[in-house]
């Protein structure tokens, strides 16, 4: 199992690995915006890594090509519904402000 906490929603819940950080958010409560459905195409599930990045699947090209075009640097941002926990471990958070 892996932590995932918000640190700036006081939000925090456990999770299997294997999942995206968007599915499981939804799965626990956590509202996230996600306009295109995790199809790697709106950058609305933006979030910002404060930890625990080595927990997660590395970023792709796709990925970094669709937070470029919505004007977010690809090294401050991920997109959850891309971001898969693959190791055990915690991860911390920030949720941005929706768009
Ligand atoms: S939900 Fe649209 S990019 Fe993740």
């Amino acid at each position: 199992m892996s932590t995932i906490r918000y640190e700036n929603l006081d939000v925090e819940y456990k999770m299997a690995t294997g999942d995206s950080i968007l599915d499981a958010d939804l799965e626990n409560g956590v509202e996230h915006t996600c306009d295109c459905g995790g199809n790697c195409a709106c950058s609305t599930c933006k979030v910002t890594v404060i930890s625990g990045a080595e927990f997660l699947s590395s970023q792709q090209e796709d990925e970094k090509d669709t937070l470029d075009a919505y004007g977010w640097n690809p090294d401050e941002y991920r997109l959850a519904c891309q971001c898969i926990v693959e190791g055990e471990g915690r991860i911390v958070l920030n949720m941005p402000e929706p768009e």
